[in-house]
């Protein structure tokens, strides 16, 4: 007992300047030395008084802290005799002798889709999380209402228990529902009803659910090429063939990926802002996408993710709108309208789609929190979401504008593609030039950049950096340039 006693007194560390009370400290580190084995099933722990008096905590602090590991079952008292550490910790610990553990490192084995989709994993490792020149596909977080969100967040949590607390409808919240419905009719003219939307832990959610319900193992999927990275990712780990599409100045080149593979399951498109070049895919495009697949019976996934944020022209219609033989799947998401840590997005689907989408909905999905749901649509119904949407196509509009007036400054190798929406545009590189080394010069200026050949899925012949504007100040772009202008990989 007393060289445990001496062994406990000395591993407990109390910091007075911690945000944590020292009874939450003085809980946490006796729970640890007991776990830890510094003591073990059968010790007797010091008296209460012993420990207040070396530790320097009050009685009370220290029968508190011994009280809740009681409760707990790591100890147990016994009138008269002391408290000692609990006997029944012994099961629980692993034996000292016996087989060696098994190597903490071994990769678990994985399903054979995954092992195969490893290796061609696009890196999504640089995912953005800093507001700064130039991370691509962050909002303005910096003029995100934050004070009437928190306002909306305690209205919420006061709501009835019910509509908050328990689980949620499997499609998604019917208030939400019926505002996305609103708002596609209003922002493009989709005529749609709440029915024919699912809400999802975001646009990423949604492709893993279209892929899962449509995809069967070796079904082609046309990619555009450059295209979308996460998408790729979840259609590869279904095991889905994909084929890389051309994209040019009209979006997918649907006579390439008629040439590679006129049969397809799925097809992925960005028609209205082309990830990562930018182009609105053209009508004619639309119509040869539609008939292909129609001809293929395949599908085709349409992801709107920043269809809100045009400049200055009229709102650019959905494919969705153009399909009459409900064909088209509508995604988008709210990571973009509002912030992405709030994981909201949803799916439309044509009428013919619905009793399949409902049947795995109800089956096994389950979508983002439902009190977060609550404040989107009273955010949407209370007109704050159409008046922070105008708010941030000015905002956007004016930091592209400083983007393009800083970036006249730099060499003439770098062509600065110009942009009418989004937040995000691409510099065009002459093939002279290694985009990997440029990106690796700036990282170490602290100044982000993605190179274009990222967002590919096989080799294009363009070269270039894509360039995110929607998070940085207007100064941070204009300093980010200038970090630019200072690169030997860029002349
Ligand atoms: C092409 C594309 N689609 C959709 C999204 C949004 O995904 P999520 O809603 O899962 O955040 C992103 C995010 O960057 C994107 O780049």
């Amino acid at each position: 007992m007393k060289h445990s006693a001496g062994a406990l007194l000395s591993s407990i560390k109390l910091d007075r300047n911690s945000a944590k009370g020292v009874g939450v400290q003085l809980f946490m580190a006796l729970r640890e030395v007991i776990l830890s084995g510094v003591l073990k099933p059968g010790d007797r722990l010091p008296a209460t008084r012993i420990l207040a008096r070396e530790l320097g905590v009050s009685r009370t602090t220290a029968i508190d802290a011994i009280e809740r590991l009681v409760t707990e079952g790591m100890l147990v008292s016994k009138v008269g005799s002391g408290t000692f550490v609990s006997d029944a910790l012994a099961a629980q610990r692993p034996a000292s002798s016996g087989p060696a553990p098994v190597a903490s490192h071994r990769q678990p084995r994985l399903s054979s889709n995954v092992t195969h989709a490893a290796t061609a994993y696009a890196r999504r490792s640089w995912l953005p999380h800093d507001a700064r020149a130039f991370i691509t596909a962050l909002p303005a977080l910096d003029a995100f209402p934050v004070t009437h969100w928190a306002r909306l967040s305690a209205r919420h949590l006061r709501r009835a228990r019910s509509t908050v607390m328990g689980y949620g409808e499997p499609n998604g919240f019917r208030a939400l529902r019926r505002a996305i419905a609103t708002h596609l009719s209003a922002l493009k003219g989709i005529r749609c009803h709440e029915d024919q939307i699912y809400v999802t832990s975001g646009a990423q959610h949604g492709f893993t659910l279209i892929g899962q319900m449509l995809l069967n193992p070796g079904d082609r999927v046309w990619m555009e090429n450059p295209g979308a990275s996460g998408a790729r990712n979840v259609f590869l780990a279904q095991g889905a063939e994909l084929v890389p599409v051309d994209v040019d100045e009209e979006g997918m080149v649907v006579a390439d990926g008629l040439a590679k593979s006129p049969q397809f399951r799925l097809a992925f498109v960005t028609p209205t802002h082309q990830q990562p070049l930018g182009h609105l895919m053209s009508l004619p495009r639309r119509f040869e996408l539609l008939r292909a697949a129609e001809q293929a019976q395949g599908v085709v996934i349409e992801d709107d993710y920043d269809g809100e944020f045009h400049f200055d022209s009229a709102p650019q219609p959905a494919l969705y709108s153009t399909d009459t033989a409900g064909r088209v799947i509508y995604v988008g998401t709210f990571s973009k309208s509002l912030f992405p840590a709030l994981r909201v997005g949803f799916i439309l689907v044509p009428e013919r789609m619905i009793p399949a989408f409902d049947q795995t909905f109800s089956a096994w999905v389950s979508g983002p929190p439902t009190g977060t749901q609550a404040m989107i649509a009273d955010f949407m119904d209370e007109g704050h979401f159409a008046t922070h949407i105008r708010l941030m196509r000015r905002l956007y509009k004016a930091r592209y504008e400083a983007l393009a007036d800083a970036a006249a400054l730099l060499p003439d190798t770098v062509q600065l593609q110009a942009t009418r929406s989004g937040f995000h545009t691409v510099a065009f590189l002459p093939p002279s030039i290694n985009a990997l080394e440029v990106v690796g010069q700036a990282a170490e200026k602290g100044v982000i950049l993605a190179p274009l050949s990222r967002y590919c899925l096989a080799p294009i012949e363009r070269n270039g950096l894509v360039l995110g504007f929607g998070s940085a100040t207007p100064e941070g772009l204009r300093q980010g340039i200038e970090t630019l202008r200072g690169l030997s990989a860029l002349v």
